[in-house]
């Protein structure tokens, strides 16, 4: 009955799939000792990725990388988006989401593999994230040419700006703009299951004459969300949560 005092916290760091095999993977130090890697100290030396290292804290995902640096075998790519990123963001973009939705969005800037600057032109497109939801693993486009890499989520298309730190296993580069997932901040998917009849329709989203640009207009739409569908997506975490707190109980019967 211990897994009774499990707390939220540790079931959402918990509910990331990757942490999940990272966790049961037995870490295997070969040859020399790498310098410690700290993305912390990276972003702190970037100086302009304060809002980023806020919510890698709050949202514990800075953790999840700290110690998937420490065990992982293919490394990590993250996405920096600057201070700047964020600012541009249209008010309430971030306050629009909840807990689970704003680790789904840190999760997303994380790539579980080590991209140099080369090794992106190889990149399959979908490229896999470390964030997932409901519909699976959230995934970027990654394209590029001779001289420029963009990255795109289907919501926002952009170019990967300065290298701030690569060497396997991490490389940090910098982007202008905050990767909104598509999953999160795209036309929402008709219900698969019931409703409530209390679900009210979504209200078309407002076209100011100001939005000009259209990632400005996509963003738009989850800080119009009415509070019953942000009802619905907090049911579905819970309910998610309860499922694998059933999982976890029954493999160990
Ligand atoms: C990483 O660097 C930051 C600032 O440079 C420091 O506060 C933190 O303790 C460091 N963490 C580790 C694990 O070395
Ligand atoms: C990563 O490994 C270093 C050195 O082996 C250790 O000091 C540090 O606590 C580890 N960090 C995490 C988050 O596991
Ligand atoms: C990257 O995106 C820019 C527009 O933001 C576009 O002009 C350019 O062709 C794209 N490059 C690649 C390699 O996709
Ligand atoms: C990636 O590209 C494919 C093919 O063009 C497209 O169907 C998919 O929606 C794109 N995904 C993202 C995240 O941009």
């Amino acid at each position: 009955m211990a897994y009774l005092t499990i707390t939220l916290g540790t079931l959402l760091i918990l509910s990331t799939p990757n942490l999940l095999i990272h966790a049961k993977t037995t870490p295997i130090a070969p040859g020399p000792t790498p310098a410690p890697l700290n993305l912390t100290g990276v972003l702190e030396k970037g100086g302009q990725y304060t809002t980023f290292m806020r919510l890698l804290k709050e949202t514990q995902v800075g953790q999840q990388v700290q110690s998937q640096l420490n065990n992982s075998y293919d490394g990590l790519t993250i996405f920096a988006p600057t201070d700047n990123a964020f600012s541009n963001l249209k008010a309430g973009t971030l306050n629009g989401l909840n807990a689970q939705e704003q680790v789904s969005l840190i999760l997303y800037h994380v790539l579980p593999r080590y991209y140099s600057q080369v090794t992106f032109e190889t990149a399959s497109n979908p490229v896999r994230t470390q964030a997932s939801g409901s519909n699976g693993v959230y995934a970027v486009n990654i394209t590029s040419s001779t001289n420029q890499v963009n990255v795109s989520t289907g919501i926002v298309n952009t170019p990967v700006q300065t290298v701030l730190y690569s060497d396997f296993p991490l490389a940090v580069y910098s982007v202008d703009k905050v990767l909104l997932p598509y999953d999160l901040f795209g036309p929402k998917p008709p219900a698969s299951a019931p409703e409530p009849a209390d679900h009210s329709p979504k209200k078309p989203t407002k076209k100011s004459p100001a939005a000009d640009a259209p990632s400005e207009e996509a963003v738009a739409s989850p800080s119009t969300a009415s509070p019953s569908e942000r009802t619905t997506g907090w049911r579905t975490f819970v309910v998610g949560m309860g499922l694998l707190v059933f999982y976890c109980m029954g493999s160990h019967l």
